[in-house]
């Protein structure tokens, strides 16, 4: 069986493409190769951040690897969060004490007052570094910010996020209704497609 590195200590993450890979690749995350480095993301975009943690565990530990970067794009915010997305507040020069997630649910709304057009996106890129060649996969999830958090599941901004042809957030879809239509979901379904093939 082949070996991958994701270059993530994401335990959902990791169950998640274990599962879809059974069988026919080994998965080890970073902690399994004993790599503790704060893996430098310094990327303008999803797809330069992605590459540059794969590339990392390449150089670095020799293995091939993929790794993943998403985030939260607003059509009104020319794109913000985007790269952002995870230190949105921090980078407002926001407290963080109250929760992180809170707190970048609260710029995201204060800089959304007052404006109509609520379009949004989550996106994630997919780095593949496989058998000295690059490849990237990704996916999107196009739909709108609401005016006000609903919903207790998922994490980040789901709270504030309707997926277009639903009334409810992601919080509140659940994760089994999110899993099926993600941004994530998505760019992974066609990373697993291609190594399946590969
Ligand atoms: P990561 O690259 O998957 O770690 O995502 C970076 C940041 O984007 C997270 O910390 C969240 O703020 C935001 N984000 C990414 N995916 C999601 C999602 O599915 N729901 C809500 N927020 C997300």
């Amino acid at each position: 069986m082949k070996t991958l590195v994701f270059a993530s200590n994401n335990a959902h993450k990791l169950e998640e493409i274990r599962a879809i890979l059974k069988g026919q690749y080994e998965v080890k995350s970073l902690k399994d190769i004993d790599c503790e480095a704060d893996i430098p993301e310094t990327g303008t975009t999803f797809r330069e951040n992605a590459l540059q943690k794969a590339t990392y565990v390449k150089e670095h530990f020799g293995y091939d690897c993929f790794a993943d970067d998403s985030g939260l794009q607003v059509e009104a915010l020319n794109g913000e969060p985007g790269v952002y997305s995870a230190r949105y507040a921090v980078k407002n020069g926001r407290s963080i004490e109250g929760g992180k997630d809170e707190a970048n649910m609260d710029v995201l709304l204060e800089k959304l007052s007052g404006i109509d057009n609520r379009k949004a996106c989550f996106r994630t890129c997919v780095a593949l570094i496989y058998e000295g060649q690059t490849h990237f996969f990704d996916g999107t999830v196009e739909g709108r910010i609401i005016y006000e958090k609903r919903g207790a599941g998922g994490f980040g901004y789901d709270p504030l996020f309707v997926p277009d042809g639903y009334e409810q957030t992601f919080a509140e879809l659940g994760n089994e209704v999110k899993n099926g239509i993600s941004h994530r979901a998505r760019a992974v379904a066609k990373l697993a497609a291609f190594l399946r093939d590969a």
